[in-house]
């Protein structure tokens, strides 16, 4: 018995979460050989991938060539949590359910919903449809369609040259 416990754990945990995805980010180092590029990380916190500029050498074990790449490798297929990744408080079958507590509302994650504070998936709704006061938003395209750009951190330096970051609470988008 002790002996399948500890061979499902072992074969489990690297599949839920590779190595690097916990790692932290590093933008690696300039150099002569390598150019920049974009690159893409898991963000432990958000629990999400978002974009960053690799800077060509010294590359991170956090470090991933593309979106998609980087989902598949570190988020658990399964997982839902409510705007910033925040816990639910209780769950729910159909947007407007009135079975979520007062200030909660139900989100839909997949064949079930989850009540989350609505104030805060209010905020995170709207940054994740990032307008801009000047110039139009940076999308990028996805398997699905155009989506906005969203990083992390301005800091990440993501925005495609020519275009300005715009940093919100919990993370930022590009205008052009
Ligand atoms: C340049 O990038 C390649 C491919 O990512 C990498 O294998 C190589 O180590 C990099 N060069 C240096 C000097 O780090
Ligand atoms: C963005 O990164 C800077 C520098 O690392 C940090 O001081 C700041 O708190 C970050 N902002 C957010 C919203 O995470």
């Amino acid at each position: 018995m002790l002996f399948f416990a500890l061979s499902i754990q072992l074969f489990i945990i690297p599949v839920l979460c590779q190595y690097g995805c916990t790692s932290e980010l590093k933008l690696g180092k300039q150099c002569s050989q390598n150019k920049t590029s974009t690159k893409w990380y898991f963000d432990s916190k958000l629990s999400f991938c978002y974009p960053y500029q690799f800077l060509g050498c010294e590359e991170g074990p956090n470090s991933f060539e593309s979106s998609d790449i980087c989902l598949e490798s570190c988020k658990p297929a399964d997982q839902f949590s409510c705007g910033g990744n925040t816990d639910a408080d209780g769950v729910c079958f159909s947007p407007g359910d009135q079975s979520c507590k007062k200030g909660t509302d139900c989100v839909m994650g997949g064949t079930i919903g989850f009540c989350c504070n609505k104030a805060i998936q209010d905020e995170w709704n709207k940054e994740h449809s990032p307008q801009c006061q000047k110039g139009k938003v940076v999308q990028f395209k996805q398997w699905f369609g155009m989506t906005p750009l969203i990083g992390r951190n301005c800091s990440h330096k993501f925005c495609p040259s020519g275009s300005t970051c715009v940093q919100g609470k919990w993370t930022a988008h590009c205008c052009q």
